[in-house]
């Protein structure tokens, strides 16, 4: 008896721990991140794109991420994606400007 509820303890204290680890909180699980890289990365790294933060408002994100697809043939709905990432990431954001 002591010997099980010993292990029940040990349960709940390992799924606390395990549900604490898996928070939405990096900015490794940044869906925006696999994205990129993924799309991406292939000419150049997300520096360029990090850079870019600074200088492109909506309008001239919609046009750079016109000519990348056509540079790297992205399908349209991929590159709608990509869009909604950048164009609301602030200048320095995590997901894009770390490797
Ligand atoms: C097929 C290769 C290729 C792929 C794939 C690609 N790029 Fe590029 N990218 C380039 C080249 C080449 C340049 C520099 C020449 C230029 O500016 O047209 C560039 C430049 C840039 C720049 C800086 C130039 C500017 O106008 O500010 C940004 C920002 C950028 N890319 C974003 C992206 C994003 C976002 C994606 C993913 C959707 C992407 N790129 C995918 C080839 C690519």
């Amino acid at each position: 008896m002591q010997y099980l509820k010993l292990s029940v303890f040990t349960l709940t204290v390992t799924s606390v721990f395990f549900s604490l680890l898996s928070q939405p909180v990096s900015a490794a699980e940044d869906p925006c991140k696999p994205l990129l890289v993924m799309y991406c990365t292939a000419c150049h790294t997300t520096q360029r794109i990090c850079t870019a933060l600074d200088k492109k408002d909506e309008k001239a994100w919609e046009k750079t991420i016109e000519t990348m697809g056509e540079y790297g043939d992205i399908d349209k709905k991929t590159l709608e994606q990509v869009l909604q990432c950048v164009k609301t990431k602030e200048s320095g954001d995590p997901a894009i400007c770390t490797k």
